[in-house]
């Protein structure tokens, strides 16, 4: 039997214009989803398909236990994490001698035939690499993490990725000469982002502009202009969707000591609001009993 755990990610910048292959940056965040693979010749079907094809890609065949604190559907990337940590137990358990970057590649893969095509490559690299991500077109490479107080709030609203990112290609072909601006600023965030990791109140600023251009590229919901203001009012140094937006999740950046503050606050809001900081160490081995 083999234990390994997978981080969550969010998007501190730059979601939406990294599909346009603008930089973006991504941060591996607690809490782990935990999965533990066992040797089994006629295993009960998985509850998940994720699961279901990490033992077809594999070619193998076990038993799983998935135990997992991450809100599934929230844009928090938890399939990509179930899906890593199950490819690594499952490697483990079987001796199969995978490295991580192939299992990166292959849970990428695994996302794309469960979704029917698109699936975030971001999601499955942040996941089984840890770290912060900095996303240029086709490359990710883990830049040096910072340790930031994060709070995110959950709207609770249920969103498709794949709609919204179709709903911002239709708005990009509309108006090409507005969104495709928009989608620059976005990525000249993410770099600005990147040179101000150290200075919370600069990095909050930052924030709040890249919420704004992701309203104005149309994948704004009122749950979400809600949790950004009432993190903002409660001390926030900044506030902004993280993800695709249209439902899903917010990130704020907090002061410190400022945390329980603003997580009351998106509470009383109407979202579901946890802590959280970066994960740096990606998909790993836990104990085996
Ligand atoms: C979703 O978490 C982030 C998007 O940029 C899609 C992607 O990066 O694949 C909207």
């Amino acid at each position: 039997m083999a234990t390994w755990s997978a981080p969550g990610k969010i998007f501190l910048f730059g979601e939406h214009a990294v599909v346009y292959g603008k930089p973006g940056l991504a941060m591996a965040i607690k809490p782990r989803v935990h999965v533990t693979v066992r040797r089994h010749r006629n295993p009960a079907p998985a509850k998940s398909p994720y699961i279901d094809q990490c033992f077809r890609e594999l070619g193998v065949r076990g038993s799983v236990y998935v135990s997992s604190q991450m809100p599934s559907s929230a844009g928090l990337g938890s399939s990509a994490a179930v899906t890593v940590a199950t490819l690594s137990a499952a490697n483990d358990e079987f001796g199969l001698g995978l490295e991580r970057e192939e299992i990166a590649a292959i849970a990428h893969r695994i996302e794309q035939t469960v979704q029917k095509g698109r699936a975030s490559a971001t999601d499955t690299y942040v996941s089984t690499m840890g770290g912060l991500v900095l996303i240029i077109g086709d490359s990710r490479r883990r830049v040096l993490p910072v340790n930031l107080n994060l709070v995110i709030g959950n709207t609770q609203m249920s969103h498709s990725t794949s709609r919204m990112v179709e709903l911002v290609a239709e708005e990009r072909e509309r108006r090409p000469n507005v969104i495709s601006p928009i989608l620059d600023a976005i990525g000249a965030l993410t770099l600005e982002g990147l040179r101000k990791l150290d200075e919370p109140r600069e990095l909050g600023r930052l924030m709040n502009v890249n919420h704004a251009l992701l309203d104005a590229i149309g994948v704004g919901h009122s749950s979400l202009t809600r949790l950004v203001g009432a993190a903002r009012a409660a001390g926030a140094f900044g506030a902004k969707t993280t993800g695709a937006g249209g439902g899903g999740c917010m990130i704020a950046l907090s002061p410190r000591g400022g945390k329980t503050r603003i997580t009351s606050a998106l509470d009383a809001a109407g979202g579901r609001a946890f802590v959280t900081t970066i994960d740096t160490a990606g998909v790993r081995k836990e104990h085996d009993a």
